[in-house]
């Protein structure tokens, strides 16, 4: 892979996203073996820094970096001033003198690790920043989507929701649309951002018209924490206009997927037994989380020292 660091699927071309997928699909199987971690990357220290709440996305990265034998040190800095100005730059220079030889990092600012870039030169994998980017979580997407439905050309993905606040939507979309994907987005129209056409996706005004030709049905987290006024007006009406329940699952096709990024608001874009059902892939999605990860940080890490790697 030509890149230094992963900050945005924009940087990445669909040979590069399929070198991901493919090298994924070779590391998963070590997830079954009895003894689950190989010693690719022993000896590098990545470092785990996650300025915003997280669960999923850093134990994911945690196992990931450990399964390929490297040492984690973690940061979390809530409550801290770290993601501000100086003391930002304060923070990178101490993990640099620290001599990590990567940084994956999470913040709620946009544009954070695209700016530790600048200060370090260790690669910098973005698991998630603000309302930008969650480059990694796009591509374990369309890894469960590849492993389903085969190639995604021509492959009809319906992203429901909270467009707006989604960095997972930014993401997933160039990512789709890199592997030739079309890409249909229902949401309320207060939740589409500004230019949405731009993205090289549909905007569809209601679910029924668009789930019985869908692959996979795509439902976005509300993000209440990053809505500041009224946006729809009850969780109930939202439910109701666009939520999936079991009736709207019954006017899916009987291939296509149930996605969702967690962490979910069962009750809320998607009912607990739409969730629990057998077209939900969203535990799978955690799983393929793990090996995409791998994935990224050998292909990250080896980029840039190929003989140092002991594969
Ligand atoms: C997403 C995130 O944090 O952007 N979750 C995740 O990484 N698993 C989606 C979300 O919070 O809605």
């Amino acid at each position: 892979m030509s890149l230094t660091d992963l900050i945005s699927i924009e940087d990445l071309t669909a040979d590069e996203v399929r070198l991901v997928l493919d090298t994924a699909e070779q590391l998963k199987p070590i997830a079954e073996r009895r003894r689950k971690s190989v010693p690719t990357l022993r000896g590098k220290v990545v470092c785990n820094l996650f300025l915003e709440d997280s669960t999923r996305t850093r134990i994911s990265f945690d196992v990931a970096a450990k399964r390929l034998s490297a040492e984690v040190i973690s940061f979390s800095a809530k409550g801290s001033s770290v993601s501000k100005g100086e003391s930002f730059k304060d923070t990178a220079l101490t993990l640099d003198a620290m001599g990590v030889d990567c940084v994956v990092i999470r913040s709620h600012s946009s544009g954070a690790p695209l700016q530790l870039s600048r200060y370090l030169d260790v690669p910098i994998l973005n698991a998630g920043d603000g309302w930008h980017q969650h480059p990694t979580q796009a591509l374990l997407d369309v890894f469960t989507m590849r492993e389903h439905l085969g190639d995604l050309a021509g492959r009809r993905v319906v992203i429901v929701g909270d467009v707006l606040h989604s960095r997972v939507a930014r993401s997933e979309v160039q990512a789709l649309v890199l592997l030739g994907a079309e890409v249909v987005l229902v949401a309320p129209p207060t939740l589409l951002p500004p230019a949405v056409e731009r993205w090289g996706a549909r905007v569809a005004p209601n679910l029924a018209e668009v789930l019985p030709g869908a692959d996979v049905v795509y439902l976005l987290r509300v993000q209440r924490e990053r809505m500041h006024r009224a946006f729809f007006p009850t969780t109930r009406e939202y439910s109701r206009r666009w939520g999936v329940d079991a009736a709207r699952l019954a006017l899916l096709p009987e291939h296509a997927l149930v996605m969702h990024p967690g962490p979910m608001n069962r009750g809320v874009e998607i009912t607990g037994d739409v969730a629990d059902s057998s077209r939900s892939v969203i535990t799978e999605q955690v799983t393929n989380g793990i090996a995409v990860r791998m994935a990224v940080l050998y292909l990250l890490l080896a980029s840039r020292s190929p003989e140092e790697v002991d594969a």
